[in-house]
Order: structure tokens, then C-alpha cells, then sequence
């Protein structure tokens, strides 16, 4: 199959080549790639992974061979789904627990950018409890996982603070439901209940500090790939408890296709919206890997398989 290969030669380590076709297990389908999305952690992955490798989390597609055991949709299905790798070939064998149906109205696309940056941002916020009438502020909101985090909070009913690190970045957020949008953390004042936290570092060690008594800060990601030195004494001293969350979205989850499920009606009924901020053919791998290694993508991107 066409797949893209990781090369150390070429510009970001992926170009277009040849791979071996995936053999599905007994719960799985072979789906026909028709998009598939560029996360931050492909990036890392793609620097570490073996000359030749199919590396990929998301991938969206129709089904050209049904599960062996009898679980999951049918041939001629729209789906979208997680696995860890696989995702940037031309047929990938997909876990039928990973993936759900994509309604018809939502582009195929659109929904190959949900499993790792929506179902993140999904699933810290949940972590962090109820949000109704709390205050979550975002950090890295211009990044994949950001600009969905600032949604579903909103949808949640919080106060949103939208984190970006510049004006240009910054565009667009209060669009997505950002009741404030701070460049920086220095002119947050105001205490938080919840922090989403994508990108590390200082951020991580400011948006701490500005944690209520009893808040959490959801630790995704080091996008900004710093140590965070917290001051000495910054974890006491609050009334109740103040949590550093650590949170996973990989694979081996039991609910993925449940999430996948929520987050599929949520943009069919038009609630949640993907910010795509570069597609194109995945031939064009090489600019898409630029705009996102050099914080020039807002949002998503989104390959097209062609
Ligand atoms: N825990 C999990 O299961 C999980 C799942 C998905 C992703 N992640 C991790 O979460 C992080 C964000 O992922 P993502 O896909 O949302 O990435 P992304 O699209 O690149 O977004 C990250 C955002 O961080 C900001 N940022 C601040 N300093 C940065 C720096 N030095 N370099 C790059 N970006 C910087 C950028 O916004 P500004 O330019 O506006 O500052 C950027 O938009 C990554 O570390 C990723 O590996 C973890």
C-alpha cells in the first residue's frame, strides 16, 4: 500500500512510499484511508521511530473488510478511529472498539482530527469534574488539543481563559467560545478552578500558581519541551488539596469508541466545531509538518489521502 514512511533523509523524517498491506486480527476491520490528522506527538514519534515504520494515530476512512468476529460496521461504512500507529497508510486495520461511525453531514476529514486532539481535550476536562459556572483557563488554545479544550469547556458551561503565545496565534479563539484571551499568563490575575495544560514549562509552573484552593491542573502535554521548576513551597499551603492530573489518551482504553461516539454527535449537531487551520494532500506532508514544528498552525491539520 501507499503509506507515509518515515525517511531520516526527508523533511520531517515522513515522505509518500510504499509499505506493507495490514493483515486485521479477529476484531478488527480493514478500513480504506481517505484522511488522517498530523498531532504534535506524531512529530516526536516520527523522530524516534525505525526507517520504513507507518507511524499515525488518527485515521478516517470506509470499510473494505468486515471484523472476523462479527464486531463492529458493516462494508461501505464511514468510521473514524485510534490505534497507536498505522494511521498514515493507505488501508490500516482498525480495532472495532477504537473506532465509531461517522453520521452522514460530518466530513470525513473534519472527523479524522477528533480521536487524539478532541478525545484528549475531552478527557481532561471530565477528569477535572464539574465545570458548570467554574473557571478554565487553556493553555497552547491556538494547538490541536487547545482549541477543542476551549470548546468543550465552554459547552461545559465554564469561564473560559484561552492561553496563546502570540496575537497571530491568538486569532480565532474567542470565535470558538473564549470568554477571555490572555497572550501569555502575565496578565491573568484571577484564580482558576481548572487548568488544561498542553504546554509545559514555565506555563505549567505560572498556571499552577494561579490554581483555586481545591482546582486541578491537568497536565497533557510539554509542547513547549521545558522543565517546569516549581518555587519551593508553591505546592502548600491551600486550604484544600491543589492537584497536578496527569492525562492519557493513548491506547488500551476501554472507552474510546464511546468518546469518539459524544464527540461525533456534538459536531453533526453543529455544537462543536474543527478548527482545520492546514489540509491538504498528504503528499504535502513535508508543509504540514512545518507549520506545526514552527507554532504556525492553528488548530488541526488534516491530510488528504489522494
Ligand atoms: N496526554 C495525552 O494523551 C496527549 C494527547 C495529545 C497530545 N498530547 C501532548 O499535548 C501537547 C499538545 O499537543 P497538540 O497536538 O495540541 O499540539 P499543537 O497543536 O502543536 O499545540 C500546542 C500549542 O502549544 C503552544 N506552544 C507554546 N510553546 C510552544 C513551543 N515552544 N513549541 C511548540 N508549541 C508551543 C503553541 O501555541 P502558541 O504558539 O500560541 O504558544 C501550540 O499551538 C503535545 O506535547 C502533545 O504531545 C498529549
Amino acid at each position: 500500500m501507499r503509506a507515509l514512511i518515515v525517511d531520516p533523509e526527508a523533511p520531517g523524517r515522513l515522505r509518500l512510499g510504499e509499505a506493507p498491506d495490514p493483515i486485521p486480527g479477529p476484531g478488527q476491520v480493514l478500513v480504506e484511508v481517505r484522511h488522517t490528522s498530523l498531532n504534535a506527538a506524531e512529530l516526536f514519534f516520527a523522530e524516534r521511530a525505525e526507517p520504513g515504520e507507518v507511524i499515525g494515530f488518527d485515521a478516517a476512512g470506509v470499510v473494505v473488510a468486515v471484523a472476523s468476529d462479527g464486531s463492529g460496521p458493516g462494508v461501505g461504512s464511514r468510521v473514524v478511529g485510534f490505534a497507536e500507529g498505522g494511521g498514515f497508510g493507505a488501508l490500516r486495520a482498525m480495532d472495532t472498539a477504537d473506532l465509531a461511525v461517522v453520521p452522514d453531514g460530518v466530513d470525513l476529514g473534519e472527523a479524522a482530527t477528533l480521536p487524539v486532539a478532541a478525545g484528549t481535550a475531552l478527557r481532561a476536562l471530565e477528569q477535572a469534574g464539574p465545570l458548570l459556572g467554574r473557571r478554565v483557563l487553556v493553555t497552547g488554545a491556538s494547538g490541536g488539543v487547545g482549541g477543542f479544550a476551549v470548546q468543550l469547556a465552554t459547552l461545559a458551561g465554564a469561564y473560559v481563559v484561552a492561553v496563546a503565545g502570540s496575537e497571530e496565534s491568538a486569532r480565532g479563539l474567542s470565535e470558538l467560545g473564549a470568554d477571555e484571551v490572555a497572550i501569555g499568563l502575565d496578565t491573568v490575575t484571577v484564580p482558576v478552578d481548572v487548568v488544561v495544560d498542553t504546554v509545559g514549562g514555565d506555563q505549567l509552573v505560572a498556571a499552577y500558581a494561579l490554581l483555586a484552593s481545591g482546582g486541578s491542573l491537568q497536565s497533557v502535554g510539554w509542547a513547549a519541551g521545558r522543565e517546569a521548576v516549581l518555587p519551593v513551597g508553591s505546592t502548600l499551603g491551600s486550604p484544600a488539596p491543589k492537584a497536578i492530573v496527569s492525562v492519557y489518551n493513548g491506547g488500551g482504553l476501554t472507552d474510546r469508541h464511546a468518546q469518539l461516539r459524544r464527540l461525533l454527535d456534538l459536531v453533526a449537531a453543529g455544537r462543536l466545531r474543527v478548527p482545520v487551520g492546514w489540509r491538504g494532500p498528504w503528499d504535502k506532508i513535508a508543509d504540514a509538518v512545518d507549520a506545526l514544528g514552527n507554532r504556525r498552525l492553528r488548530g488541526k491539520a488534516v491530510l488528504d489521502v489522494e
